[in-house]
């Protein structure tokens, strides 16, 4: 249940994460893209970082990876605006899209847990190889770790339950 104190605390979350500077990508930024969705959701979504589309609207998976995000959770009864609160591992834009880099993965990190422990998830869907190393720290293995729940381990995970996804980018890719 979302109560006046959580509202209050995400505006704040929001106010400071729009001022922050704890990694070169802030300069490169447009704005800072927080969430979109439900914050009272049981199921809380992390990507990876916005791209073009993301960091010029303001809002996750809003370009092409989100169209297909959109349509994969539509065809798993999921309605994207009421079931699941969307963030992202990394808040700003990487240049060209590169792959956020370890520095700029634990800077940001603070910000991400924050949204974890307010929105109080019972179940996180990990997508895409940077969510699965921002939020559990496992490089690589997303292949074989897909589509399988885990427990969270942790103050902030225990009691919570992650599942490994690949990418939408990812399937369009390939
Ligand atoms: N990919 C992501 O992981 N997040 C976005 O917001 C957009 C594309």
């Amino acid at each position: 249940m979302l109560h006046d104190g959580m509202m209050e605390s995400l505006e704040l979350l929001e106010t400071e994460c729009r001022q922050c500077q704890r990694c070169p990508l802030a300069q490169g930024r447009t704005q800072v893209v927080l969430a979109r969705g439900n914050p009272s959701a049981q199921l809380l979504l992390i990507g990876e970082a916005p791209g073009a589309e993301e960091d010029r609207q303001g809002l996750p998976f809003v370009g092409r990876s989100g169209q297909l995000l959109d349509h994969l959770l539509a065809e798993a009864g999921l309605d994207r605006d009421r079931d699941l609160y969307i963030v992202n591992g990394i808040k700003c834009r990487p240049p060209q899209n590169r792959r956020p880099t370890h520095a700029e993965m634990a800077a940001c990190r603070p910000w991400l847990e924050r949204q974890i422990a307010l929105v109080d998830p019972a179940m996180i869907l990990l997508v895409g190889a940077t969510a699965l190393q921002a939020v559990l720290g496992v490089k690589g293995g997303i292949t074989r770790l897909r589509g399988q729940w885990r427990p969270g381990e942790g103050l902030l995970l225990a009691g919570r339950a992650l599942m490994p996804l690949l990418h939408p980018s990812y399937l369009l890719r390939n």
